[in-house]
């Protein structure tokens, strides 16, 4: 997962994709390679590292010729390693590859059996395998690949080359591949940016769309095989705003990705058929009886663990301790043999939730990290691994890190509970289904965005806000509150509803925005006195529901409905509106959205 680009024309392809690649390298990567034909042979050049280490290798190397792919690797399956990293071949077929191969174990078993070999961790190998695979069936190459992806479940953009021919094939499933038209050359890539020095002319493909192009142009067939015609756009992107993909800000791009991470992360993990979910990074893992789950974390990710005991303890009925990874360590911890210790951490590199699971080890938990960076030193040394597939995120502010930490609790709940044998079949089965219809809803909530930046406008010049929340929604506001303090420096608190009545009520007067997350849930009615107690302090009520008609509707100030799910589910799809309020806040403040004071995208110090 991460960039492709790919060249056809007159020009040395070499230097083209490395430009290129240098153009995607602010996505973050670990390794990258390029595959360079000469009309004769393919030559592939690929390495862990940075695309200028790269480069010296095929300045050194005197790699020529017109035609050409490069990939930067964002490592999914397998470590970053050189042996990973992409382009990947069978015998001339050539391909890299943007995505993930949801039933790859079961075609490389498929292509053993019929002699294939295979050198990496990766599931991108399968795809040349299979289709060199169908051209020895006979297939041409444009044939093959048509051949091939009907067998391949997940999402991918690939790029394909075979030695001895002028042809450069892209793909397009689920995800991004774009065509760049240039003057007798054409260019792929998985993002504008890698080409706008090159061309301001591009074809976006479409789902199930395959691109081959020639010296002579571009032919597109769609997913049945038949040509069809895409219209060529000019866009006027600086290099920066295609960055961003036309976004503002890094926060704002990531916060509209937040379907396809979702969905990312838990393409290949449901067993629709069993009813299950399976990780493979799981499957050594010793399955004795769990005395306790502890969960540790900082800042975002400790608020995915509090809502991952909601999860946990509602579902499995064993006690979740829940800590910050700066205090666990120092409070001697109860730790014992035969507890389960969970740390999340979107980087896999903060130091305090390091420390906090050598601690744990050192006491003899069984360590399992909730990380979204392969190879991060967190990944590394726990016992075993759950990678959320986010991608790379940019913005320090951390917003699909988070949502993505919460589908992989909630699937690791659900995993538990089919192996203890703590939920019937079919209540597993209803909750998959509900999971799978997540990345829709939480897309439901970002069309509706235009009402939150209108709200933003209105709330921004607030010197203080509370956010309350009751239950599983109380991390939601703890994190709603986290987000607006980091980005505009407004001073924001979150706080279990129920205890405003302990304190916080004696800040509420009509200079007090308080925005409420209320779901027609076994909290209305608490919340519903909650609000009446903030409207009667004159306090302005931000209310979000997943209700229709919700009870305070016509008495507070703003509302917005999200759509319902299940409780488990609720923080994922009601966190949406609070991380956009949050950050049209602050660029309505114009504050450094991306890069707030003080902050760094990742705590590697104590
Ligand atoms: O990389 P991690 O998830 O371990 O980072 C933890 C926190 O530093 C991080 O969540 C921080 O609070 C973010 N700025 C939140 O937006």
């Amino acid at each position: 997962m991460c960039g492709i680009v790919g060249y056809i024309g007159k020009n040395r392809a070499d230097q083209i994709v490395i430009e290129a690649l240098k153009r995607l390298e602010y996505r973050g990567y670990d390794s990258a390679g390029v595959a360079i034909g000469d009309g004769q042979r393919i030559r592939i050049i690929k390495k862990k590292g940075k695309v200028d280490d790269l480069k010296r290798l095929i300045d050194k190397d005197e790699l020529s010729g017109t035609i050409g792919i490069g990939h930067t690797r964002w490592a999914t399956h397998g470590v970053p390693s050189d042996r990973n990293a992409h382009p990947f071949r069978a015998h001339d077929i050539v391909v890299v590859h943007n995505g993930i191969i949801e039933n790859h174990l079961e075609i490389k078993e498929r292509l053993k059996k019929k002699g294939y070999r295979f050198q990496s961790d990766t599931d991108t190998e399968v795809i040349p395998n299979l289709i060199l695979y169908y051209t020895r069936e006979g297939f041409d190459l444009v044939g093959a690949v048509r051949r091939a992806v009907k067998d391949l479940k997940g999402s991918y953009a690939l790029a394909i080359l075979r030695e001895k021919e002028r042809i450069l094939v892209g793909v397009r499933h689920e995800s991004p591949l774009l065509i760049g038209v240039g003057d007798g050359e054409y260019f792929i890539a998985s993002d504008a940016p890698a080409l706008i020095s090159k061309t301001n002319r591009f074809i976006f493909l479409e789902d199930g769309d395959i691109a081959v192009l020639t010296d002579d142009g571009v032919r597109i067939l769609d997913r049945n095989g038949e040509n069809v015609e895409r219209e060529i756009r000019e866009v006027n992107w600086t290099p920066m705003m295609a960055e961003k993909g036309g976004f503002k800000h890094f926060m704002l791009k990531e916060i509209y990705e937040q379907p396809s991470s979702i969905s990312d992360t838990i393409l290949g993990r449901i067993l629709e058929e069993k009813g299950e979910i399976h990780f493979e990074e799981l499957e050594e893992m010793p399955l004795s009886r769990i005395r306790k789950f502890w969960m540790v974390a900082c800042g975002t990710s400790y608020h995915a663990c509090l809502i991952g005991k909601y999860i946990f303890e509602r579902n499995l009925k064993i006690p979740v301790e829940v800590d910050l990874a700066s205090e666990f360590r120092y409070r001697e911890p109860p730790v014992r043999k035969g507890d389960f210790l969970i740390l999340i951490s979107q980087s896999g590199e903060t130091a305090d939730t390091i420390a906090a699971m050598r601690e744990g080890k050192k006491r003899g938990a069984y360590t399992l990290s909730i990380c979204n960076v392969l190879g991060s030193t967190l990944s590394r040394e726990t016992d075993s691994t759950i990678f959320t597939r986010a991608g790379p995120e940019i913005g320090v502010a951390s917003t699909k890190a988070f949502t993505t930490q919460i589908a992989v609790l909630f699937m690791l709940m659900l995993f538990f509970a089919s192996r203890m044998k703590t939920k019937e079949k079919k209540e597993i089965k209803k909750m998959i289904s509900e999971l799978k219809k997540i990345p829709h809803k939480v897309n439901e909530v970002l069309e509706g965005g235009a009402k939150i930046e209108e709200m933003s406008k209105k709330y921004m010049y607030y010197k203080n806000f509370l956010y309350l929340g009751r239950g599983i929604n109380f991390p939601t506001v703890l994190e709603g509150a986290l987000k607006l303090k980091e980005i505009s420096y407004i001073h924001a608190e979150g706080y279990a509803a129920g205890e405003m009545k302990h304190g916080p009520i004696a800040l509420i007067d009509e200079r007090m925005p308080v925005l409420c997350l209320s779901p027609g849930d076994s909290t209305y009615s608490k919340m519903c006195s909650n609000i009446e107690e903030v409207i009667s302090r004159q306090g302005k009520v931000i209310l979000i529901t997943d209700m229709d008609s919700h009870g305070m509707a016509k008495k507070v100030e703003d509302v917005f409905v999200v759509p319902k799910t299940i409780y488990e589910l609720q923080p994922i799809v009601s966190v949406i509106p609070l991380q956009l309020f949050a950050y049209h806040i602050a660029n309505f403040l114009g504050t450094d959205v991306d890069q707030p004071r003080n902050l760094a995208k990742s705590v590697t110090v104590e």
